[in-house]
C-alpha cells in the first residue's frame, strides 16, 4: 500500500517505522528538513504536505489537531482527497481541562468527513500514546494491545489491515458516528498520563474476540 502522511512529528514516525516493512510510505510537514530528517529515521521518504496526499492511497492526517485543517489546506484541499482513505489520529482535547474541545457533540472525526466528501475517512490510533505504537511488541500484561477505530466504508477493512501491521489488534467500535466517543475516552487517557502514568498501561483491557457492536 502507499501511504502519504501529513506530519512528520512523534505518531508520524512511530507508525511509518512500523509500515515501512510493508509499505511504501511518505512523511511530510511545513519545514522540509524536519520532514526529511524524520523520514530518514524511518525508513521513509519525505515530501511537501501536498506530494503526500498524491502519494498516498491511504493519507494519514498526523498534525496537531489544531492544524488538521490548515494540514489539509497544504495538502492541496479537499479535491487532493477524493477516493482516498483518510484517517484521522487526532485528539481534540485540552491539556487544561481535559474535556473534548469538540462542544458540539460531533466529532474531528466527523467534521473531516464532511470536509472531505470524496474520501473515506476513519478514525484510529489516538488512544495510546507515541511510547506505545513505538513498541516492537505490542503485548501488555500477556494480552496484545487492543485498537479501536471507527470507519463508515471501504475504509474498514483497510484501517484494520494497518492497525495488525504494527502489531496491535483491530476492534471496530462502530461508524463514525462513535468516533467522538473516541475522542472523549483519549481525552480520559491524556488525563491520566499528564498525571504520571505508565502509558503502556492505560486502556488495554477489551479483549477482541467479544464480538464489536455494530
Ligand atoms: N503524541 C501522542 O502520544 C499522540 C497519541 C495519539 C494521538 N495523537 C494525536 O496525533 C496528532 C499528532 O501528534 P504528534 O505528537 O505526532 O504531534 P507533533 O509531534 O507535534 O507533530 C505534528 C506534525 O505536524 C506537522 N504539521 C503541522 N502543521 C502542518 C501543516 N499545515 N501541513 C503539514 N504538516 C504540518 C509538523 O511539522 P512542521 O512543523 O514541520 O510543519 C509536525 O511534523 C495530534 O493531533 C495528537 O492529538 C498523539
Amino acid at each position: 500500500m502507499k501511504i502519504g502522511i501529513i506530519g512528520s512529528g512523534g505518531m508520524a514516525k512511530a507508525l511509518a517505522g512500523k509500515w515501512r516493512s510493508k509499505h511504501d510510505v511518505m512523511l511530510s510537514g511545513r519545514n522540509a528538513e524536519r520532514a526529511q530528517a524524520a523520514a530518514s529515521e524511518t525508513g521513509a521518504v519525505a515530501g511537501t504536505a501536498t506530494e503526500a496526499a498524491a502519494f498516498g492511497d491511504v493519507v494519514v492526517l498526523a498534525t496537531r489537531w489544531e492544524d488538521v485543517f490548515s494540514g489539509i489546506e497544504s495538502a492541496g484541499g479537499p479535491d487532493a482527497f477524493k477516493g482516498k482513505i483518510v484517517i484521522d489520529i487526532n485528539n481534540p482535547v485540552s491539556t487544561e481541562s481535559f474535556l473534548t474541545t469538540r462542544e458540539d457533540g460531533r466529532s474531528l472525526t466527523q467534521a473531516i468527513a464532511d470536509h472531505l466528501p470524496g474520501a473515506h475517512v476513519g478514525k484510529a490510533f489516538n488512544m495510546a500514546q507515541v511510547a506505545v505504537w513505538e513498541d516492537e511488541d505490542m503485548h501488555y500484561d500477556g494480552r496484545q494491545m487492543v485498537t479501536l477505530y471507527t470507519a463508515d466504508d471501504e475504509a474498514d477493512t483497510t484501517i484494520a489491515a494497518l492497525i495488525s501491521d504494527v502489531g496491535a489488534a483491530p476492534l471496530r467500535l462502530g461508524g463514525n458516528a462513535h468516533a467522538y466517543q473516541l475522542e472523549a475516552a483519549a481525552a480520559i487517557v491524556i488525563q491520566f498520563l499528564f498525571a504520571g502514568r505508565d502509558p503502556q498501561t492505560i486502556f488495554n483491557f477489551i479483549q477482541p474476540e467479544i464480538k464489536a457492536v455494530r
